[in-house]
């Protein structure tokens, strides 16, 4: 067997892009219901209020689920659901609805794995300033801890965050994202220890009140650098480029070590250290130990990498995309090379289980005049990239399971609705669901144990 008999096969989705409901039981606003308001922030003025009424409809999404045969969900529980305000009272309607997605699923034999936060962030909290805020680890202290009381007896996998480089990034430095402000580099790198920090201290709370079996990692997005070709000193530049350091003007969303090397080494990257040291908070140090608190696995959302080659000297150099290459609905590069080096060198470095908690593409998908949607090219996206994955496992990298993006169309952020991810049609008009051909065929796949790649 391929990949080991404990591997998992699931699929994922956040709260934001599919449960709408924005304003039902008591919940607050987050920051994507604030900047969704905003004109011109989202594509045609697509907003989550009702995304796929997925808070009122997950009994049927389950079933679905259990169709597909999968045998973990990965969901993500919106903070100002749980604390309208971000801190102090709880709503209790809130969580339970998080309390009967649980046992929904557990009825159903699928394995709930939550993600504590996918970006909804609570506004009230955004206007004390956020991530920037010194007490904003110990607020999401209070939340995971509020969190763990109400279903942590019957969930012992988690995800602290999700795609942290990207919630900075393109939510404080871009501005693409919620809340949608730019930032200097100043700012961000406080905001980065900060969230870091909040990591931790939650990966704490989790251990302590959790079940005594937890299991817990990150869910983040990690830069992944492809060799363009088997020679040693391609596979040598791009392992090196992968965790390369940073200086101010070099530092970008996509620096894997500075993100995960104090997770996993309890330390940021010397070099890097040196150029941005300077912009970390009073008594970082001190904080140190706590973003290490051991964690059990490393997520990693990959959906596309950069190829490269070495030059002269063995630096990396990037290879051009070959004209007219095939993208996803996104303009994305299709790269299936890319989940079996990422999976490789992140496992090399860290020395931890991977698991793919995100892995999909956008489509144009529509439903058939014969009522069915046949998405061929998701099918033959997915294939070629669960094959290089494979081969990881088959060369000793330790694989513990791989989420597909997404279970259903959902909303795409600032590209609303327009963008198609799932392995189920979703007609927001009527919220029908149609199961695609790639969810059947994804189901031949779990049966299999991906045997049949
Ligand atoms: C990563 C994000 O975590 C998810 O929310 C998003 O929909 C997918 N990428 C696709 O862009």
């Amino acid at each position: 067997m391929s990949f080991k008999k404990d591997f998992i096969w699931g699929a994922a989705a956040a709260s934001y892009q599919i449960e709408g409901a924005w304003n039902e039981d008591g919940k607050g606003m987050s920051i994507w219901d604030h900047f969704t308001e905003k004109n011109g922030a989202v594509y045609q003025g697509h907003t989550g209020k009702i995304a796929c009424d997925h808070y009122h409809r997950y009994k049927e999404d389950v079933a679905i689920m259990k169709e597909l045969g999968l045998q973990s969900y990965r969901f993500s529980i919106s903070w100002p659901r749980i604390l309208p305000s971000g801190t102090g009272k709880i709503s209790e309607k809130g969580l339970d609805f998080y309390s009967r997605l649980v046992d929904e699923l557990l009825a159903a034999d699928i394995i709930p794995f939550p993600t504590l936060f996918h970006w909804d962030y609570p506004y009230e909290l955004y206007c004390r300033g956020g991530w920037l805020n010194p007490a904003a680890s110990d607020w999401f202290a209070e939340y995971t801890s509020a969190v763990v009381d109400k279903i942590g007896d019957r969930v012992d996998r988690w995800f602290t965050l999700n795609e942290p480089q990207v919630f900075i990034e393109m939510g404080h430095m871009t501005g693409e994202h919620a809340p949608g402000v730019k930032l200097q580099l100043r700012d961000r790198v406080r905001m980065i220890h900060n969230v870091l920090l909040s990591h931790g201290k939650a990966v704490q709370v989790l251990r302590e009140k959790g079940k005594e079996n937890t299991k817990i990692g990150m869910a983040p997005v990690c830069g992944v650098v492809i060799p363009a070709d088997d020679s040693e000193k391609s596979i040598k530049a791009a392992r090196e480029h992968m965790f390369s350091s940073y200086t101010e003007e070099s530092f970008n969303a996509w620096s894997n070590s500075w993100w995960l090397d104090p997770v996993f080494f309890g330390k940021y990257p010397e070099e890097s250290l040196k150029h941005l040291g300077k912009y970390l908070p009073e008594g970082w140090v001190d904080d140190m130990a706590t973003i290490a608190r051991p964690l059990d696995f490393l997520g990693n959302n990959h959906y596309h990498g950069s190829y490269v080659t070495a030059n002269e000297e063995g630096k990396a150099v990037h290879k051009s995309p070959v004209t007219g290459e095939p993208v996803t609905g996104f303009n994305w590069r299709i790269t299936p090379e890319g989940i079996y080096w990422g999976s490789k060198f992140l496992f090399e470095r860290y020395k931890k289980p991977i698991i793919i908690t995100e892995n999909g593409l956008s489509n144009k998908d529509w439903v058939s005049l014969d009522g069915k949607v046949h998405d061929p090219q998701r099918i033959d996206f997915t294939h070629r990239y669960l094959k290089e994955y494979k081969k990881a496992a088959e060369e000793g990298v330790e694989l513990l399971g791989y989420f597909h993006w997404s279970i259903m169309d959902n909303f795409e952020w600032a590209a609303g609705y327009r963008e198609r991810f799932g392995m189920v049609h979703v007609d927001y008009a009527t919220q029908k669901r149609t199961i695609k051909d790639s969810g059947y065929w994804y189901r031949d796949v779990i049966k299999s144990h991906g045997e049949n790649l």
